[in-house]
């Protein structure tokens, strides 16, 4: 067996979409085990583009198994959709036999995305600039246990009784803010109608992957979702998602235990981007900034937003990888950082007269720190055609070099274009 986990290194948006669809080529079980449809994952393959959001990428690869574990929020509205969207694209997506749903999974309802949508009203400027899918709310009444499971939609009765139940303080909340509330039984009506189709997936997606780690033939690939500074607890809280994002929430979220994994691999880009507030230490408030944006698209999948963008933070890496305990990095966008230059990297920060070499997470003046760059000279040439290490520009490889130098973990990918192929193997 092998069992490998992805995980977002920076505030999300990493490529993660396209380093997945490369390791899923050589994966059975593909296993989601933290947030909803807030993430968004594009892979190009030829002249198509999937943008996936809740359906792990291992969905484009034939023969592929896909879970979405216990610690994943549904949004069977929206799932209903991305389902539709693949097959238009001409993606088999058979609930039951390529993708499995967790009984356990809790349900985002539309009473979420309303509630995502006044509480971020009520935080004024202090808002996160949440991806209003409803996410923070749904795992909120997870915690408070007023939340309704995938499971729960195989039994009509009981799931008809609770949605009854929990609707009440629901409504009083929405009416409380104006909203004419919704009627419980449209809404049994409408979850039951979406689930026909979903019933043959829904199951105990734990014990089929423990089994499969059980399995010396299986390759077991664990799909993180969003970034690490993102985590509900090691991120720049509260401007965080709702979630453990990585090997925090493996165990509960996909019902392993931890030690299953021997390989874990951090997604980072060549520079830093970030959607929504929070602090950003090495966010460029200007033309090169700009540059950034437009040359790398960055514009957000799930939202459309503006992507902040930045450069290379290595006290936020170095932070990232060893809380995860990665052994290798996959770099991506590197073509973009092409006819810059300079190329700035982040080596510690200042505050108040102390300095930071590791990331203070957790710091309140963490959007006030004075960032310390270290200067690497840059290259003209485009990079979307080379697929060998040994190819790139001098002054690329330097820049590999010196962010391994500065890391302990090797990089082992390099991605330099949004295709399937656009990618660089450094064996070890
Ligand atoms: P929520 O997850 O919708 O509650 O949003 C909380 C914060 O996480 C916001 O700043 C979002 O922009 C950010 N976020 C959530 N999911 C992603 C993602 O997949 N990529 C990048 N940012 C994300």
């Amino acid at each position: 067996m092998t069992a490998t986990l992805v995980f977002g290194a920076q505030w999300g948006d990493e490529g993660k979409g396209k380093i997945i669809d490369l390791l899923a080529a050589e994966a059975d079980l593909i296993v989601r085990f933290s947030g909803g449809n807030n993430a968004g994952h594009t892979v190009v393959v030829g002249d198509k583009k999937y943008a996936l959001h809740l359906i792990p990428s291992g969905i484009l690869r034939e023969g592929a198994v896909n879970y979405l574990g216990g610690g994943v929020v549904i949004d069977l509205w929206h799932l209903r959709q991305e389902i539709q969207g693949l097959r238009d694209l001409g993606v088999t997506v058979t609930p039951g036999e390529n993708l499995f749903l967790s009984q356990c999974a809790h349900l985002i309802l539309p009473y979420h995305r309303e509630e995502d949508r006044i509480r971020e009203e009520l935080r004024g400027s202090g808002k996160i600039g949440t991806t209003g899918r409803g996410i923070g709310p749904a795992y909120q009444d997870r915690a408070s246990r007023s939340g309704l499971r995938m499971g729960d939609l195989l039994d009509p009765v009981y799931l008809g009784e609770r949605l009854s139940a929990v609707m009440l303080e629901k409504n009083r909340f929405l009416r409380g803010f104006g909203h004419a509330g919704m009627d419980p039984a449209d809404l049994l009506a409408e979850l039951l109608e979406i689930a026909e189709e979903l019933r043959p997936a829904i199951c105990d997606t734990g014990g089929i992957v423990r089994r499969a780690l059980k399995d010396e033939k299986s390759r077991v690939l664990f799909e993180g979702a969003q970034g690490l500074l993102l985590d509900v607890d090691l991120g720049t809280y509260p401007y965080v998602t709702s979630t453990s994002v990585a090997t925090g929430g493996l165990g509960g979220g996909a019902a392993v235990p931890p030690q299953s994994i021997q390989r874990v691999l951090g997604v980072a880009k060549s520079y830093t981007t970030r959607v929504g507030e929070g602090p950003f230490p090495t966010e460029l408030d200007d033309q090169v900034g700009e540059h950034l944006r437009e040359k790398g698209r960055e514009f957000g999948t799930t939202t459309g937003r503006p992507r902040r963008c930045g450069w290379f933070d290595l006290v936020a890496m170095s932070y990232t990888v060893e809380v995860c305990g990665a052994q290798e990095l996959a770099l991506t966008k590197l073509d973009v950082l092409s006819g810059s230059k300079s190329i700035q990297v982040a080596t510690h920060y200042e505050l108040d007269g102390r300095t930071y070499e590791e990331f203070p997470a957790g710091l309140p003046g963490l959007d006030r720190v004075q960032v310390r760059y270290e200067e690497l000279p840059g290259w003209e040439e485009e990079l979307s055609d080379i697929r060998k290490f040994e190819d790139l520009p001098s002054k690329a490889q330097d820049y590999i070099q010196y962010l391994e130098s500065k890391l302990p973990v090797r990089l082992s990918l390099i991605a330099v274009g949004p295709d399937r192929d656009q990618i660089i193997r450094r064996p070890s």
